[in-house]
């Protein structure tokens, strides 16, 4: 996972995070290449799902205080991805390195699509480039 300025949604703060996600996702993806990932891997996806939580609050508090009117669904988006990333690493501990992929792939793959496509709104409102939301011009 590269970090490219497409991704960006133009707000430092929240391209921050999202850059240190990219990062705990290539951690990830070392420590299930490495073949050591029965020792590393819980501390990795320990480190990435609370990260990701945590940047979930931030930015919902974010477009909370910019009364962004897509709150209540961007919100929705976020804990549904929560729910079906521990589901499938629950399902990973009985599945073993197959599995562990495809968690790394599932949340890599949401990530970008999410920031490209959802993320990238709350910017517009909040910058006052969405004409039917902006309240700031
Ligand atoms: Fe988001
Ligand atoms: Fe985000």
């Amino acid at each position: 996972m590269e970090w490219s300025d497409e991704y960006s949604v133009g707000i430092d703060e929240m391209d921050k995070q999202h850059r240190q996600l990219f990062r705990l996702l290539s951690e990830f993806e070392d420590a299930i290449r490495s073949g050591k990932e029965a020792i590393v891997i819980g501390p990795v996806v320990d480190k990435l799902f609370s990260y990701t939580k945590t940047h979930f609050v931030k930015e919902e508090k974010l477009m909370r205080n910019h009364s962004y009117p897509d709150l209540e669904s961007h919100k929705k988006a976020h804990a549904d991805m929560v729910e079906q990333v521990e589901d499938l690493y629950q399902r990973s501990l009985t599945n073993g390195g197959v599995m562990k992929t495809e968690l790394l792939g599932f949340i890599a793959d949401w990530l970008l699509v999410h920031i490209i496509e959802t993320d990238k709104k709350y910017s517009l409102h909040i910058k006052g480039k969405d004409p039917c939301t902006a309240t700031n011009l």
